[in-house]
């Protein structure tokens, strides 16, 4: 019985990676959310099918994480297949601002926005994989993936001229580095690592609204700098069945790289 444990699960990828994994009662999956009770939509799909376990956790408390891998391990036997490590909060506060924005007397509000990004990308990252590490061990599958985003790549920010959203495209490109230096770390335990960007996805409730519809204009103006023919975002669905075939081929080769929903570096 394959078993996933996907992060951030109560919306958006995380719930999507959930409902497509679930679909096949052959897997067990596990839905880490830091708010049980306000996750209306999982709750929902979780009472139609057995195979989903909703577990509380907030990737940013260490100790949470440590528990919520313990309640796995009561479920599997002590093993875990393939990790998902998907969950990101981002301070809206810091999406608009230019990165000369950051002066010196703001260094409070700075320090503010990226600790929230570090939280949940970089230390929940590397707190979600040791915590896991010795059920992934005992998995057949032996995969642990991070859900980056193509906004880490320096070629990709400059050829679209997206100066925005520092602490995220930074804290991005921090867990990239961070994921290629446990899979040589962990290469000769067979256990395999990767950092994949799920595209361009509509994931914002609201998204059909005008004002929201203005700023996702706005960033197909810049995204079709760098290819001019994109349409759009691509749906929830599309990415994570994308990003499932990708981590279902992930082998030892592929450990360590930083690649796409579509498996190389082509991010929209
Ligand atoms: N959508 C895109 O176009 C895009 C592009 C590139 C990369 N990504 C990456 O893909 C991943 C999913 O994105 P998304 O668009 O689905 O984001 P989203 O709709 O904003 O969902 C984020 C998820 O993370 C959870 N979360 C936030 N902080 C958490 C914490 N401290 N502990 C546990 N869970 C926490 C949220 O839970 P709550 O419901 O409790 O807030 C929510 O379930 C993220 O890593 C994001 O950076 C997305």
């Amino acid at each position: 019985m394959p078993s996933y444990a996907i992060t951030g699960a109560s919306r958006g990828l995380g719930h999507e990676f959930i409902n497509q994994l679930s679909s096949d009662e052959s897997n067990e999956v596990f839905a880490l959310v830091r708010n049980p009770s306000t996750a209306t939509k999982l709750q929902i799909l979780a009472a139609s099918r057995k195979n989903i376990h909703i577990i509380k956790c907030d990737v940013s408390e260490p100790l949470e994480l440590v528990a919520a891998a313990m309640s796995v391990a009561e479920v599997t036997g002590g093993t875990l297949d393939v990790l998902i490590h998907n969950a990101a909060s981002i301070n809206m506060a810091s999406v608009g601002l230019y990165p000369s924005e950051y002066t010196p007397d703001k260094a409070d509000f700075t320090r503010e926005v990226f600790n929230e990004a570090m939280g949940t990308t970089v230390y929940g990252a590397i707190w979600a994989t040791n915590a896991f590490l010795s059920l992934i061990e005992n998995g057949q599958e032996k995969k642990i993936v991070h859900i980056s985003s193509g906004m880490a790549d320096t070629d990709l920010i400059v050829k679209t001229d997206f100066a925005h959203a520092l602490p995220l495209c930074a804290t991005k490109a921090a867990l990239n580095v961070l994921v290629a230096k446990f899979a040589v770390e962990l290469r000769g335990k067979g256990i395999k690592v990767l950092a994949i960007s799920p595209g361009w996805v509509d994931t914002i409730e609201g998204s059909k609204l005008p004002r929201m519809e203005a700023a996702i204009r706005a960033l197909l103006d810049q995204f079709q700098k760098a290819k001019p023919d994109l349409q759009g975002p691509i749906s929830p669905q599309d990415s994570v069945r994308l990003q499932l075939k990708v981590i279902a081929n992930l082998d030892e080769k592929m450990s360590g790289k930083f690649i796409s929903h579509h498996g190389d570096q082509n991010w929209f």
